[in-house]
């Protein structure tokens, strides 16, 4: 048996990886019969772990040796802050599989949560791999050039003289000299997008793969297909509205950070309203519009709030078009529309975050 330095013992225990879960982890049994999540690796594999945490109803461990190697195992994670850095944590599988796990995880945490079996071939849009990424969170090192990410499970910093994921850009201004703690940098080639010119800065929300954007874009025009009225909820600074106002009689833009609300005016047209104030409080108010209006939801990765989700259930939308960065939230609202009487039309991914196991989606519901 083996020690810690603390005296505590050390359980290693060999045993067969069975599938992945949400965040990446490795689900199996052990013996007694109880769920174990293990980090750092994948479906299929053999691999000796070692328990970290025991709890009532399950335990946590990490991978100490991999002795059956799934096929899609990268042997050589090609970033050097690899395992140090927290971000990226999906890098030990090769894209390909990365794309296939996120599309097991979605369709295990819908059946479980959802209750909704979803097509085994729903599809997840990708793009490039590496240097996708147009905006990110730097935080100030001790010797505050070049900037940096947090160390994976330690608020520590390690500075990043390039990161693989951001853009050549980005990754020019990781070396910029400045005095804040924290920043997030901003790759504001969004200025030509998509033939338009839409405005943000930093200092507000924007998406960041802008390469695969365009699809997510275009998933959600043909969701929307057009009418009298467009609620775009949640609108940062107006981005979706942008590229659909032209199809509605009008649009309402609603986004609680009035900082979007320069950008949103420059990037919206006459027939665009913009209200700065909590999506739950307009909808609240203007209830009576939901039932009449084609209705875009982009929340947090929180989700909606239940106040919200009760507003939206109580007064259906004919169409309800959902974009979401975190599929467990979306899993959840999903089961909460579809008992209020929503049907699930159409649900699509976007691999937008290449190297973690995060992934952005598009639901449409309607009401029949
Ligand atoms: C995922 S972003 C989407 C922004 C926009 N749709 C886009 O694609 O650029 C979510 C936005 O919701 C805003 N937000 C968060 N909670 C909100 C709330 N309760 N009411 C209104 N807006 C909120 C955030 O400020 C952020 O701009």
């Amino acid at each position: 048996m083996d020690y810690h330095s603390s005296g505590k013992e050390i359980l290693k225990i060999q045993l067969r990886i069975e599938k992945c879960v949400q965040g990446g982890l490795g689900l199996t049994h052990l013996p007694d019969g109880s769920v174990c999540f293990v980090e750092g690796v994948l479906p299929g594999e053999l691999a000796e772990i070692e328990i970290m945490e025991k709890k009532r109803d399950f335990s946590k461990a990490v991978a100490v040796k991999i002795l059956e190697a799934n096929k899609g195992r990268r042997r050589n994670p090609p970033c050097k802050y690899y395992g140090k850095c927290g971000g990226c944590n999906a890098q030990y599988a090769e894209f390909e599989l990365q794309i296939e796990l996120l599309k097991q995880i979605v369709l295990d945490l819908f059946s479980r949560t959802a209750k909704l079996n979803l097509p085994q071939d729903f599809e997840i849009h990708s793009g490039e791999e590496w240097g996708y990424r147009s905006r990110a969170q730097v935080f100030a090192t001790e010797k505050n050039i070049p900037w940096g990410f947090r160390e994976r499970a330690t608020n520590d910093v390690v500075p990043i003289e390039k990161c693989l994921v951001l853009s050549q850009n980005l990754n020019e201004k990781l070396k910029e000299n400045s005095n804040f703690k924290k920043r997030y940098l901003f790759d504001n080639q969004s200025e030509k997008f998509l033939g338009k010119h839409i405005q943000a800065d930093e200092s507000v929300f924007f998406q960041s793969n802008l390469e695969l954007l365009p699809k997510l874009i275009d998933g959600v025009k043909k969701a929307a297909s057009g009418g009298e009225l467009l609620l775009d909820i949640f609108c940062g600074v107006g981005l979706f509205s942008a590229f659909l106002q032209d199809m509605f009689g009008q649009v309402i833009a609603i986004e609680q950070d009035s900082r979007c609300q320069k950008f949103a005016e420059k990037n919206l047209g006459d027939n665009c309203v913009f209200f700065a104030m909590s999506a739950e409080e307009w909808c609240e108010k203007n209830s009576e519009l939901l039932s009449r209006a084609c209705v875009l939801i982009d929340p947090p990765r929180t989700g909606i709030t239940d106040k919200l989700c009760n507003t939206l259930c109580k007064n259906k939308a004919s169409k309800l078009i959902y974009v979401s960065c975190n599929p467990a939230t979306l899993a959840r609202d999903t089961r909460k529309l579809l008992n209020s009487g929503y049907e699930l039309a159409d649900i699509q991914g976007f691999a937008f975050y290449p190297q973690t196991f995060h992934l952005e989606m598009m639901g449409v519901f309607k009401c029949p």
